[in-house]
């Protein structure tokens, strides 16, 4: 059997931290719900001690979701554990995300801590938190520019203070995918309890690397992926989980691994995301912009009307979009255009094709994308002789 890898979606938590971005409570009850159909094992409603509009919210998404396991951030200190066993209380599943930073630069110049002052603060408030929940998530913020012997002691310590999931963030998405495998090769290495807990990865895009670099720990261990929709999030943003989820299902040769997506969900969870974030998709965006499943060359189109597995390793019903399809402009090919010109009902024999084609061009080349109505004229003009 192979490997189960879990999805961590931090939309409503760390996906609100995208500048202008404000879920209404009812908007994140409506969204962790779809999450939960869309077949996420954890939720990350919010940051309770942040508001109490989050407290609410993660309140009322531990109400809400059925089966996903709800969890609410806490810095490192009491007020903001007690805060999370408070809002998730009705969770069917529950657990807490405690973080603390642990790298040079956050201990020196944001804590004022020495990395021994850190060491006692994991230990004290994780075996806090472990009073109240069996699931306790550990994050070293800044993993990837914390010193590596340092980050080995760091989580050991909190697996010694009984922390169950020990999360490696890429906090300023610093690393890549080749460092990044190597980081929890060491960590492997010098962890003695490395395979007592469940190893995540949390990872933002500022070099665009955030999903690569989560597929690079899937393959080095780590079994679960913390990320948000449309990849939204602080700065420029958290792994795409959309996009990690295509790949794993798509390349199930290379990684081997299994998960609880329904990927048929993957697009109405994404637009949703977008609605409510009033953040329009890139047309261009994997698996879920307006362009992912469009073809406009001639030699993409003639592919595609041949066996649609020439050019698209992912069919639109697999992720739920709409059908695939094949725009015709300056660069499209004549299979399309007459196969196009059928549907629309006319009969263009071999004589007048090529005259057929050549009007086409000459339209194309002055508009972007040549719709029915301009084939339609088009087809008028030669029927009364103009064209
Ligand atoms: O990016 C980060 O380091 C975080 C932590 C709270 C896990 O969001
Ligand atoms: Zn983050």
């Amino acid at each position: 059997m192979s490997k189960m890898i879990q999805f961590f979606d931090t939309t409503l938590r760390d996906g609100e931290q995208t500048i202008g971005v404000n879920f209404s409570v009812a908007q994140k009850v409506a969204i962790a719900k779809q999450l939960e159909r869309w077949g996420v094992d954890c939720i990350e409603a919010g940051f309770p001690i942040a508001s109490t509009a989050d407290f609410e919210a993660v309140q009322e998404v531990s109400k809400a979701v059925k089966h996903t396991t709800v969890t609410g951030l806490a810095r490192a200190q009491r007020g903001d554990i007690d805060a999370c066993v408070s809002a998730t209380q009705a969770a069917r599943h529950r657990q807490v995300h405690v973080f603390i930073a642990t790298s040079p630069i956050h201990r020196e110049a944001k804590l004022h801590m020495t990395k021994a002052q850190v060491l006692a603060t994991i230990d004290e408030m994780v075996r806090y938190a472990r009073q109240f929940f069996e699931v306790v998530e550990f994050s070293p913020e800044d993993a990837t520019r914390t010193e590596a012997d340092f980050l080995a002691t760091a989580i050991q310590t909190a697996i010694d203070a009984g922390a169950t999931v020990i999360n490696i963030p890429d906090t300023v998405g610093y690393t890549n995918p080749v460092e990044f495998g190597q980081l929890f090769d060491f960590i492997q290495q010098h962890v003695a309890s490395f395979n007592e807990v469940t190893f995540s990865v949390h990872c933002h895009d500022d070099l665009g690397l955030a999903v690569a670099n989560s597929l690079a720990a899937i393959a080095h261990g780590a079994t679960r992926i913390e990320g948000t929709i449309n990849g939204i999030g602080e700065r420029a943003g958290n792994a795409a989980l959309e996009e990690v989820a295509a790949a794993l299902h798509v390349r199930h040769d290379y990684y081997q691994v299994d998960d609880h997506i329904q990927l048929s969900e993957t697009w109405a969870t994404s637009q949703l995301i977008s609605q409510a974030a009033e953040m329009p998709i890139p047309h261009n965006k994997a698996v879920i912009g307006a362009n992912a499943f469009a073809h406009e060359s001639g030699i993409h189109q003639d592919g595609m009307l041949k066996n649609p597995q020439t050019y698209e390793i992912l069919t639109p019903a697999s992720v739920g979009a709409p059908k695939t399809t094949l725009p015709l402009g300056k660069l499209s090919g004549s299979h399309a255009v007459m196969q196009k010109l059928q549907q629309l009902g006319y009969q263009i024999d071999a004589q007048q094709m090529s005259a057929v084609f050549a009007q086409f061009k000459r339209i194309a080349e002055q508009v972007d994308i040549v719709c029915d109505a301009d084939l339609k004229a088009m087809m008028a003009n030669f029927e009364t002789g103009v064209a």
